[in-house]
């Protein structure tokens, strides 16, 4: 199974799912990275590795259509049998959702459906919630509300911030994201595009990071 990972950050999850390709326990193949940041570290350790990177960088004032429009082709270009967001933090529009339909997964730092949206860890502890922990789920034209795929549970220490709960949180993202893929990748998990609504995106909704 041909995967493409589209990232913003760090690319940790990209590291993990990587590991677990190498250790024969994720039968993915990734053929390329995408990010809309040209600083992510993610580019990096991808480029190390030989895999092919794409950057589509959207700036404060650019078109989101054609930005949207640009994304699409730069990852159909790779012909994926399966897109995973792995910290990519812009909200996808209807170029790719279209195209992609039900092929799309995102790993989410919390158990959806609580704490949506760009500050799961900090969210979850300001809810005074005792159990956290992260959610893969099938991509729509929400901020993380497609069909849930699989969770891990994490618990809330007294004196946890957002950054120690986050890093646990991690820990088990990096187990259940290339676990997921694999279940993809053998059948185990049926990916439905009939199940996965598209609602209108709303612009203000959008998740985004400080331009490069
Ligand atoms: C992860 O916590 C993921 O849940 C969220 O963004 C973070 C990305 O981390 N969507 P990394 O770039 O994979 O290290």
């Amino acid at each position: 199974m041909d995967v493409v990972v589209l990232v913003s950050g760090r690319g940790s999850n990209l590291r993990a799912i990587c590991n677990a390709i190498d250790a024969g326990t994720c039968d993915a193949n990734i053929v390329g990275v995408v990010s809309d940041r040209k600083k992510a570290a993610a580019l990096g350790f991808a480029q190390e590795r030989g895999i092919p990177t794409r950057i589509v960088s959207l700036r404060k004032g650019d078109d989101r259509d054609a930005w949207n429009e640009s994304l699409a082709e730069a990852v159909a270009a790779l012909k994926p049998d399966l897109i995973v967001l792995a910290g990519f933090m812009r909200i996808l529009g209807p170029p790719l959702l279209e195209r992609f339909r039900g092929r799309i997964i995102n790993v989410h730092p919390a158990l959806l459906p609580s704490f949506a949206g760009h500050n799961g860890p900090q969210d979850a502890l300001d809810g005074g919630v005792r159990i956290s922990g992260c959610t893969v789920h099938i991509v729509d034209a929400g901020v993380d509300t497609g069909p849930i795929l699989a969770q891990a549970a994490v618990p809330v220490l007294a004196n946890d911030t957002a950054d120690t709960l986050h890093a646990r949180i991690q820990v088990q993202e990096h187990r259940l994201l290339p676990r997921v893929i694999h279940q993809i990748a053998i059948g185990a998990i049926a990916l439905d595009p009939l199940s996965v609504s598209t609602p209108v995106a709303d612009e203000a909704q959008s998740l985004t990071v400080p331009d490069a």
